[in-house]
């Protein structure tokens, strides 16, 4: 048994989430509170007493770390030669926006999605071009006669997906997956699948990986993964690309290397190798315990805050909350919140317009703060309500 409710301060290690006043609760970057695995800490404290911090390499135990644990847990096999090291998703993203993509390509997205991968496209000079999910019924789908016509627009190269998707929750099925690749195949979009969520998937629940969905995805795809989110160890900057396609990744590694991101730190190795082989126990606890949160979260939220409606989702400890009954600015309702309550949460339109009407609240915390959340939010509701 692992204790996810012991408290750890980050008010005093510049941690970016907490980077607020003492009256205040973040509630918001993808950013856990937990103390990672016991076995990922022994590994960083192991390498740090052996010392002489120079440069490292990346052994082939880091690979296999890699294929054994996305065979076991998420039944597709990797080859090692498919695999190259970076130092992060996002520089992973917009290095392969250079190298895969034109100045003045289309890049295509799903919004509401992850913020940053608006700043990979536009700071590259390519353009965006989202084909926005479908809002129906309180649930969201894609829109593939939409998404057809963009990937059909000769200047639409690539097409970041996000799998699971941030920030709504949502896992792709297996038949979602396999359409994108057939329209992707068919229009010669490239798929960037950026899988860095997968970990975090409600118990019985799982997500499909893009590439093992047929030939079709595997040999028109790249594929981004790393344990930072799953394991609390975004800090230590250490993450994978998977590509199949012999050409592409040639680009791509050529890319990267350019970039100067294809070397990792001194502790980006062992802990890694640790998380992988050594701490799949804790990460069950984990999902189980984030999983509690969300329930416990949801029906406070269904009972106290019925105008409220929370996005059904089975992955990512992040919620997506529609606020439309109360208002259609979120902006100026969870700047609202925050200086009258201290809780600090997203407003969805930085992840597309499309996402004016809803909040993202990030409950990787200690149940204690799930519930001092939930209360603030309440309250901040209620007081804005009557303004
Ligand atoms: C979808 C997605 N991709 C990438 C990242 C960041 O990845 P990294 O820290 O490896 O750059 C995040 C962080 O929130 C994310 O949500």
């Amino acid at each position: 048994m692992f204790d996810f409710d012991k408290e750890i301060n980050r008010r005093n290690n510049n941690s970016y989430k907490w980077n607020c006043s003492e009256n205040e609760l973040p509630m918001w970057v993808a950013d856990m509170d937990f103390d990672t695995a016991p076995k990922i800490k022994e590994a960083i404290i192991k390498r740090a007493n052996e010392g002489a911090l120079g440069y490292s390499t990346t052994p082939d135990a880091l690979y296999n770390s890699y294929i054994n644990f996305w065979s076991r847990r998420h039944h597709v096999k990797f080859e090692k030669e498919w695999m190259i090291f970076s130092i992060g998703v996002v520089a992973s993203i917009s290095s392969i926006v250079r190298s895969m993509t034109k100045i003045g390509d289309n890049v295509l997205i799903s919004s509401p999605v992850y913020n940053i991968f608006y700043n990979s496209i536009i700071n590259n000079k390519r353009t965006i071009l989202s084909s926005d999910l479908l809002y129906e019924n309180g649930n969201y789908h894609l829109d593939f006669t939409d998404l057809e016509n963009k990937m059909k627009d000769e200047k639409t190269t690539l097409m970041i997906l996000c799998n699971p998707h941030n920030p709504i929750g949502k896992i792709w099925t297996k038949e979602e997956l396999a359409k994108i690749g057939h329209l992707a195949n068919k229009y010669h979009v490239l798929i960037l699948s950026d899988e860095i969520h997968c970990d975090i998937i409600d118990p019985t629940f799982e997500y499909v990986p893009f590439l093992s969905v047929n030939d079709e995805c595997a040999n028109n795809s790249i594929t981004t993964i790393a344990p930072s989110k799953c394991f609390n160890i975004a800090g230590l900057q250490s993450s994978m690309i998977v590509c199949k396609n012999d050409e592409v990744r040639k680009k791509v590694e050529r890319g990267l290397n350019t970039d100067e991101c294809a070397e990792g730190n001194v502790f980006s190795i062992d802990p890694l190798i640790k998380a992988f082989d050594e701490s799949e126990d804790w990460l069950n606890e984990l999902n189980t315990y984030l999983y509690e949160n969300k329930k416990l979260f949801k029906e406070y939220v269904e009972k106290e805050i019925p105008l409220l409606h929370i996005v059904p989702s089975h992955a990512t400890y992040l919620l997506w909350v529609d606020v439309s009954r109360i208002t259609d600015n979120a902006k100026d309702l969870c700047a609202f919140i925050r200086k009258e309550t201290g809780l600090w949460i997203t407003s969805g339109e930085v992840y597309g317009s499309n996402g004016k009407s809803f909040f993202r609240i990030n409950l990787a915390t200690q149940r204690k703060n799930v519930i001092d959340g939930m209360h603030r939010l309440k309250q901040g509701i209620e007081l804005y309500l009557k303004k």
